[in-house]
């Protein structure tokens, strides 16, 4: 866990983007002693910051280090509430299971899970999510909406269409959204979203949404069977993404989007999620737990709900499929 000495440090390099703080600056700022101050930026450069130090001016942080730890998240992040608090560790059996530990210890909304590398990443339907070290995003946000649980598929819908603005802000390539909730760059999957829930019949306790990104892996990083479907940004980018930029923007779009649909409800995500998905209007394949069930792709209901109208004219509410384009 970050302190908040580190916090407010990095905090005043975020707000005087590219400028120089004087040491006795960042001892006022924080409050404490200049050698405080020096430990500090020691600590940062061990961490693999490359600082500035110059006679009379004092410090500039020169180039950040590729890594999702607290404090290369916190510099330049400006949200109010999603990962105010990260939780880094380096390896991780799964981001969701720390989430839900801490879900219940009362840990502040918008709390996040981030690590470099999980060994027991999960997926929907009980899959496996290949989740390698230093090439993803692997995290797990908490949330504690007072909505009905019935509305909490909503949530999974609002992080698919933050990650998609995320991705277009960081890399300027359009991505589009499958249902439920895979993101899709040239139509191979990119992110996938688990939301879970910890609610009592009545009461939603905390949701955690699980967001799992490809950001530097090359083709041949993919296991065999995924090489054809999965694809991550830098592919697609043609260049190396910088990770902890993904990150911070995906925490942006989230918070204003969660900020929108508490005071405006759903209509307006349900209207960005429509303009971002690839299959609506489109002649689909849904694989259910019950069957297989093909028809045109209608759209989707205020609970999440997608709605496929077959040959003969039904019109089905399906929960939980794979989808086929
Ligand atoms: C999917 O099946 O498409 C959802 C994948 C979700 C993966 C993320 S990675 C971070 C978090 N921790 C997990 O174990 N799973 C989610």
């Amino acid at each position: 866990m970050q302190s908040a000495l580190r916090k407010k440090l990095l905090d005043a390099f975020t707000e005087h983007e590219g400028e120089y703080l004087s040491g006795q600056y960042i001892a006022d700022l924080i409050g404490c002693s200049r050698t405080a101050v020096w430990k500090h930026i020691e600590d940062l450069r061990q961490e693999g910051f490359e600082l500035e130090a110059i006679r009379r001016k004092g410090y500039r942080i020169l180039k950040t280090p590729d890594q999702v730890t607290a404090n290369e998240i916190r510099l330049g992040l400006k949200t109010k509430m999603i990962g105010q608090r990260i939780h880094y560790q380096e390896s991780v059996d799964s981001t969701q299971k720390i989430a839900h530990r801490l879900g219940f210890e009362n840990v502040p909304e918008g709390t996040v899970v981030i690590a470099d590398e999980q060994t027991g990443g999960r997926g929907r339907l009980e899959r496996a999510w290949h989740s390698p070290k230093s090439t993803g995003v692997w995290m797990s946000i908490i949330l504690r909406p007072n909505i009905p649980i019935p509305k909490t598929p909503q949530l999974t819908l609002l992080a698919a269409v933050a990650v998609t603005q995320a991705i277009e802000d960081c890399t300027g390539l359009e991505a589009h959204i499958k249902w439920p909730n895979d993101i899709l760059l040239n139509g191979k999957k990119v992110t996938g979203i688990l939301t879970e829930l910890q609610a009592e019949p009545d009461r939603v306790h905390f949701v955690i949404m699980g967001i799992g990104m490809n950001v530097n892996q090359t083709k041949m990083d993919f296991p065999a069977e995924l090489q054809s479907i999965a694809t991550s940004l830098s592919i697609e980018k043609g260049s190396f993404v910088n990770r902890a930029e993904v990150i911070r923007a995906v925490f942006h779009r989230l918070e204003n989007l969660y900020q929108l649909y508490l005071e405006k409800g759903f209509l307006p995500i349900k209207l960005l999620w429509e303009s971002y998905a690839v299959s609506i209007g489109k002649v689909v394949t849904a694989r259910t737990f019950s069957g297989v069930i093909k028809g045109r792709a209608m759209g989707i209901t205020d609970d999440g709900v997608l709605k496929i109208e077959d040959e003969d004219g039904n019109v089905h509410d399906i929960y939980s499929a794979d989808i086929e384009i």
